[in-house]
């Protein structure tokens, strides 16, 4: 029985919390609460507990409860609880700043604070079009993204973003935002030959557009939205090339792939590949604080180290002195647990515990790397048959969704592209997180597969 606090945090949650991308017309026990957290899991206000087999949100690498990182934002609080970046420095976002800048791949030495991940996606935009501007090339403003890619929701990252359906009731969005195909290698479209299609698609797509107009290709290394699409053998290797040949800036949106989701620092290092500026947020502070950074190298800062021009564009507390502290202790955790190496040392049993589960018909296709996998689900697994829209709805909001909750498992049961669960634990998970996500996934597909048999 829950007790009447209980009772009343639920009713005033249905009342007046405004969750995101959630609808209000929840019933008043519907709202999940999540009081705490410890290591790998969380806790509801009715003491259930869960394996939080998503971080949170791609971002609590280092688990939950750790003091180290609560006693970093309170020294911090007590010295200076705030002070902007606005023509000051602080001490914490310097050292923060400089860390990043020793972490990057390549000549990546300048760092631009935010307060998430679509403001340095916004950012991102904004800079590669006054950097432009400031090189005597007006006319590149626009930008190329993959269909299905989630870049934020601001209305310039909504516009980066290709998932059509989220970006619907806010249209007209910004215009110049291109969308190319995403290397769904499991479904290569029609017409397609092999894999080399998905970055010859950028080079079309440029040409078709005119190089003199386009700004910078966004891309994720691992793509989340769709379900992890990995990029095939080459890709970046091509599309670094085509960025150069066309002088068009390459942004990694490492939000979720950057601090060790991938095993590395950052996503692109991990595919080898040098971007012009990275994106980041998330994992930089393993979300006990709201941090994004954006990366960019010394080449586009020179027009503006050259001049008293400055970049017109800030947040109020992007690089707050408490979240800058928070992620010099993050890091610091990373180093002292060996996150990056525990990621590469488990990722194949990771892999290996979601791979047993292919002989369940429903599963169609495992892919992902690092702690980021996506399992794609099937109705047919000889034709790929995929769910029909209204299958699918009833598949993960009718039923995966609640049930996996019931039997404690959190992880993202998603329908953007075609149905897809996705795991991302915390960077800490190991031997026994992997074995009660696969036992619960088992016992969720086979009750889903029966499911879908009584429509
Ligand atoms: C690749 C990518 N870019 C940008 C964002 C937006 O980040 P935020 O929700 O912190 O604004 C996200 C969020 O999940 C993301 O996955």
């Amino acid at each position: 029985m829950a007790s009447v606090s209980n009772v009343d945090l639920a009713q005033q949650a249905d009342r007046h919390l405004w969750g995101h991308f959630s609808s209000l017309g929840r019933s008043v026990d519907g709202m999940p609460i999540i009081e705490r957290g410890e290591g790998c899991y969380v806790w509801d206000n009715h003491g259930k507990r869960f394996l939080d087999g998503l971080a949170g949100l791609y971002t609590t690498q280092v688990g939950y409860g750790r003091v180290e990182l609560a006693r970093a934002a309170g020294a911090q609080a007590e010295e200076l609880g705030f002070f902007p970046i606005w023509t000051y420095a602080h001490p914490k976002a310097v050292e923060l700043a400089a860390r990043l800048a020793e972490l990057a791949p390549g000549d990546l030495n300048r760092v631009f604070f935010t307060s998430g991940g679509s403001e340095a996606v916004e950012s991102a935009w904004k800079l590669a079009r006054q950097y432009f501007k400031m090189k005597g090339e007006p006319l590149r403003t626009k930008v190329i993204s993959r269909y299905l890619a989630y870049h934020g929701t601001t209305m310039g990252a909504l516009s980066i973003t290709g998932i059509s359906g989220l970006k619907a009731p806010f249209e007209p969005l910004i215009a110049g935002a291109i969308k190319v195909p995403n290397t769904n290698s499991y479904r290569l479209p029609a017409g397609a030959l092999d894999e080399s299609y998905f970055a010859e698609e950028i080079e079309q797509a440029i040409l078709r557009e005119g190089a003199e107009t386009i700004a910078a290709v966004f891309l994720e290394p691992v793509q989340n939205a769709g379900g992890c699409f990995t990029p095939p053998d080459g890709y970046f290797t091509r599309v670094r090339e085509i960025c150069d040949r066309y002088g068009v800036l390459l942004v990694s949106d490492e939000v979720i792939c950057a601090y060790g989701r991938l095993g590395h620092w950052f996503g692109s290092e991990r595919l080898g590949y040098q971007p012009d500026i990275i994106t980041s947020a998330k994992g930089i502070t393993s979300g006990y604080a709201p941090l994004g950074a954006m990366l960019v190298s010394d080449r586009i800062a020179e027009p503006f180290a050259d001049t008293d021009e400055p970049f017109l564009h800030g947040y109020t507390f992007a690089g707050h002195p408490v979240s800058c502290a928070v992620a010099l202790a993050n890091l610091d955790l990373f180093v002292a647990d060996d996150l990056l190496g525990n990621v590469l040392r488990n990722e194949d049993a990771f892999r290996a515990s979601l791979d047993d589960l292919s002989d369940l018909p429903i599963v169609g296709d495992i892919r992902g790397m690092g702690y980021f996998y996506g399992i794609e689900l099937v109705k047919d697994r000889d034709t790929k048959e995929t769910f029909t829209p209204e299958e699918a709805n009833h598949l993960l909001r009718g039923f995966l969704s609640s049930r996996l909750g019931e039997l404690g498992l959190l992880c993202r049961a998603d329908g953007r592209g075609e149905p897809v669960i996705q795991l991302a634990p915390p960077l800490i998970a190991g031997a026994d997180e992997f074995e009660i996500i696969n036992s619960v996934l088992r016992q969720v597909l086979t009750e889903a597969m029966a499911e879908m048999e009584k429509r």
